[in-house]
């Protein structure tokens, strides 16, 4: 089967339609988000109906945490500015709903182990899983997990690291790549020969860029959808 990991939507209807409309041919069974589908963008609420009509299963990001909470500390201002944006769009009933996501979801299929996080094994909702970080600290994360593949986003850099015979994969971001390619990124998992590959489809980047500036979001939110920063 075939299964589609996105993560870090963050509000951006325009990259998350575009990227559901073109997996419509690759054979899809289930899709898994690794979290953070609101904050920075303009579009939370009609994100999140998104998520819950096409049953996409999400684990808590750590923006997802600040709407539900309203707790903001470690935050820099434009992601105060976009959990406080979010606050105010998204309904009491869509709140309750993010306050609902599991921490980690960890699931089999085809005999593959799977565990899905936004952080780390470690610190599921906040720490950084970089792709340079050093080995010492993948091999601890490795003892930390059975899964045999863990999936994280968080970092919004898609990533591959192979480590004690574990493999910790990331997506990458739809909403807000920071790897300097503005396209959407996301996986897909084939678990019938075992093989995973990323994807990056162009998206409608000035639409959500002028979407987020008649919202009133900070200019700089705008601005880096287009030099994917
Ligand atoms: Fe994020």
């Amino acid at each position: 089967m075939k299964i589609l990991f996105i993560s870090d939507v963050h509000s951006n209807l325009h990259a998350l339609e575009k990227v559901l409309e073109y997996i419509k041919n690759l054979d899809v069974d289930e899709i898994f988000c690794c979290g953070d589908i609101v904050g920075y963008n303009a579009f939370p609420s009609e994100c999140l109906k998104i998520i819950r009509r096409n049953n996409i299963k999400s684990v808590m990001g750590n923006h997802d945490w600040a709407v539900t909470t309203g707790d903001t500390s470690g935050f820099n201002p434009y992601g105060v500015a976009g959990v406080e944006y979010s606050r105010k769009k998204l309904l009491k009933e869509e709140i309750e709903f993010l306050k609902r996501l599991p921490k980690n979801i960890s699931f089999s299929r085809d005999d593959i182990s799977f565990y899905v996080v936004h952080g780390s094994p470690r610190d599921n909702i906040f720490e950084y899983v970089f792709p340079n970080y050093p080995e010492s600290l993948f091999n601890l994360f490795a003892r930390m997990v059975d899964a045999e593949i863990t999936v994280l986003g968080h970092t919004h850099i898609p990533m591959e690291r192979i480590v004690d015979g574990k493999i910790f994969l990331n997506p990458g971001s739809v909403g807000q790549p920071r790897d300097s390619n503005s396209n959407a990124s996301f996986m897909i998992f084939d678990t019938e020969d075992r093989t995973y590959k990323w994807y990056r489809v162009a998206y409608d980047v000035d639409s959500a860029a002028d979407a987020i500036r008649k919202s009133g979001l900070p200019l700089f939110l705008a601005e880096r959808l287009h030099i994917g920063l």
